[in-house]
Parts: C-alpha cells; sequence; structure tokens
C-alpha cells in the first residue's frame, strides 16, 4: 500500500491538508500526519483541526517559536527522524512556513519523494520569510502543485515547468465543504453592519509606528472593525502597550468555519493574510489588503481586492468601495485535492 507523509505545523495548513487527506483516503493511500507544533495555541491548531475534521496527528514534533534558523532547524531534525522511521513513498508539504521548508529540505535531502501544494506563489518580495520559503520549497521539490495559472507561469519561468502541474486551489476544496447556514455567528456579528480584520504579518506587527498607523487607521473606519488578532499581534500590543481606539475591537482568532461565517455577512475585510484575501474573493466580500503586494493578483479584479499598504490614510474610503459585480473564478472549481492526489501517485517513481 502505497503511505504519503501529510507534513503541517502552522493554521492555514491544517485548513489546505483537509481536503486532501479525505482524497487519499478515498484513494486508498496510507496516511502519516505530522504535525511539528509551530502553531500550538488551542485557538490557532487544535481548534482549526478539529473545525475541518481532521484527526489527531500521528506525531506532533513539539517545536515551539524560536528564531527562524532555531526553529527550522529543530523541525529538519525531528522530520528526518520521522521519515526514517515511517518511510513514506512520498512527503506532501503545503504553503509557505517553516514548516513548509523544512519538511522539504528533510524529504528532498533523503531522496523521498517531495510534492509542494499551493506551489508558484510569489510576492516577489524577498524581505518576507515566506517569500524565501516558498522559493526553496519549489526548487527542492519534486513536483509542484500550482492553484492558479498565474503561479504555474512563475514555475515556468524559474525553469521548473517539467516538474510542475496545474491542479486548482485546494483552499476552494475546503471552503466547499462547509455549510455556512449552519455556522453560530459571534454575537457582535449579528448587531450591524461591521468590518473585519486580521493583522499578523512581521512587516506590520514588528514595527511600533507602523502597527500604530495602522490601528488608527483601522479604528477611523465609519463601522465597527472587528480585528482578529493572532498570538503575535496581541504579543505586540501587550509589548508597545498599544491601546485600540475608535471603531476598533480586538477578540480572539476565530476557528475556520466561524471566520467565513462573519466574512459573508461583514461589509468587508482588512488583512494582512494571504489566504483571507482569496476566500473574501471567492465569498464576494470587498478585500481591503495591508500590504504593497498580493501573492493572490487574481483577487484584484473588479476591485474586489486593493492593496492600501503605503495608503493607510485613504482606507476609510478604500474600505467603503462597491466593486464590479462581475468576476471569474481564478482558483478551480474545488476539486484540487483529487487532483493532487491522482498527480502525485502518477508521478512517484
Ligand atoms: C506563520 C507563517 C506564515 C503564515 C502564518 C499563519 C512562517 C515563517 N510564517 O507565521 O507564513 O501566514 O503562520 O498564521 O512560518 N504564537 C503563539 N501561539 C501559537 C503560534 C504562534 O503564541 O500557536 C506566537 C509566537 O510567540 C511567535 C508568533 O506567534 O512569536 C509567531 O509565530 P510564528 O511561528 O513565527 O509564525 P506566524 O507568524 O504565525
Amino acid at each position: 500500500m502505497v503511505s504519503i507523509m501529510n507534513v503541517v505545523g502552522a493554521r492555514p495548513q491544517f485548513i489546505k491538508v483537509g481536503p486532501v487527506s479525505r482524497a487519499l483516503a478515498e484513494a486508498g493511500v496510507a496516511e502519516i500526519l505530522v504535525h511539528t507544533g509551530q502553531h500550538y495555541d488551542v485557538l490557532m491548531s487544535d481548534a482549526i483541526m478539529e473545525d475541518v475534521g481532521l484527526r489527531s496527528p500521528d506525531l506532533n514534533l513539539g517545536v515551539r517559536s524560536d528564531s527562524h534558523a532555531t526553529q527550522t532547524a529543530q523541525m529538519l531534525e525531528g522530520l528526518e527522524n520521522a521519515i526514517l522511521e515511517f518511510r513514506p513513498d512520498a512527503v506532501l508539504t503545503y504553503g509557505d512556513t517553516n514548516s513548509t521548508l523544512a519538511a522539504a529540505l528533510a524529504a528532498s535531502k533523503l531522496g523521498v519523494f517531495t510534492a509542494h501544494v499551493e506551489a508558484g506563489l510569489r510576492s516577489f518580495n524577498r524581505s518576507m520569510p515566506e517569500e524565501l520559503n516558498r522559493v526553496a520549497t519549489d526548487h527542492l521539490s519534486d513536483l509542484l502543485l500550482a492553484p492558479t495559472k498565474t503561479a504555474l507561469a512563475h514555475l515556468q519561468r524559474e525553469g521548473l515547468e517539467r516538474r510542475s502541474a496545474l491542479v486548482g486551489d485546494v483552499m476552494v476544496d475546503a471552503l466547499l465543504s462547509i455549510d455556512l447556514d449552519r455556522v453560530e455567528l459571534p454575537g457582535w456579528a449579528t448587531t450591524g453592519p461591521f468590518y473585519v480584520a486580521t493583522v499578523h504579518r512581521p512587516a506590520n506587527t514588528d514595527d511600533p509606528s507602523r502597527l500604530a498607523a495602522i490601528l488608527e487607521a483601522l479604528g477611523s473606519l465609519d463601522k465597527p472593525v472587528h480585528l482578529l488578532a493572532h498570538p503575535r499581534l496581541r504579543d505586540r500590543l501587550e509589548a508597545y502597550r498599544m491601546v485600540t481606539k475608535g471603531s476598533l475591537q480586538v477578540h480572539e482568532p476565530l476557528p475556520y468555519a466561524k471566520m467565513l461565517a462573519v466574512m459573508r455577512v461583514s461589509h468587508g475585510l482588512l488583512t494582512d493574510s494571504g489566504g483571507l484575501q482569496k476566500e473574501a474573493f471567492i465569498l464576494g466580500v470587498p478585500c481591503t489588503t495591508l500590504r504593497e503586494e498580493t501573492e493572490w493578483p487574481e483577487t484584484l479584479e473588479g476591485g474586489w481586492n486593493v492593496l492600501a499598504g503605503s495608503r493607510l490614510e485613504t482606507l476609510p474610503k478604500l474600505a467603503g468601495r462597491t466593486p464590479d459585480p462581475m468576476r471569474s473564478s481564478p482558483f478551480g472549481d474545488g476539486k484540487a485535492a483529487a487532483r493532487i492526489v491522482e498527480e502525485v501517485l502518477r508521478r512517484i517513481p
């Protein structure tokens, strides 16, 4: 029986692996699920895993937050041992985190077939740790599973065409598997129009003047802004002793299904997350991105997403805009997981 190791560690990876895990089971493939431990807070890890119907991992490496080198090195060591112990036929990695890079490096150096889900994304901003993780993972992997035509074009330009396949975006599979009408909204989402926001990128959280400018801009919007705080943001708010003002209210992160349900009824999303920009596009919610660039240029179509990184003073105007009602479906048909499994099984030597 073919066995495949799925390596995950951070919140968005628990979401992406769900549909692939189910598709592997349907294809009769044995799955070994490894959690590096990168995200460990209940709301960042267990609650999300439960929400997307993921079983308990076969192994949790328990690697916690540290410097990038230390965190990645500990994962690398743990993953090498895990691959030697379980001897999978292939290792699947997801997205752009330190867990992704560690898994690709450990597996490829052991000569184990390595596939990267969500390959080919580029922000072309090399000061982002995620960009370095993506580029390195793509070049290390044996199979590059691109979610969009744009991603595939990036891989072609880097000479990786023969190892690449366009499969669609597995986050569409994940989103479509949730019945949003059955999800109970938090109380604050039921009392009139509001915006929802998230901020977690180091470029936005770790520079006090940048973070203060973001909080001020969010606080100046004409409707309540509910900011769902990633642990890094909560930590920086405390460290810099920053208080939120105006329309801004801070909450704990939400589980996956609730996040989607809240976003769907919101007036708009303000975020620096990659995945949320895309989910907003799919749900038809205007997104304002608190960055200078996006890995998902398709979302800019018809004004559904705008990049407001250096234009924070125009946030009230941008957030209130009305996008063009027509939009295409560049992220695929929600059947990416089945194609991923098919491609992996076809290409394992
Ligand atoms: C990681 C990914 C990023 C992804 C994001 C999703 C890298 C380099 N970045 O960033 O691509 O978009 O996950 O959320 O891998 N912390 C906790 N509890 C947790 C997790 C983190 O308290 O469960 C705190 C830690 O103090 C840490 C900070 O949050 O300092 C950031 O954690 P880190 O592992 O650096 O990853 P993210 O910023 O979440």
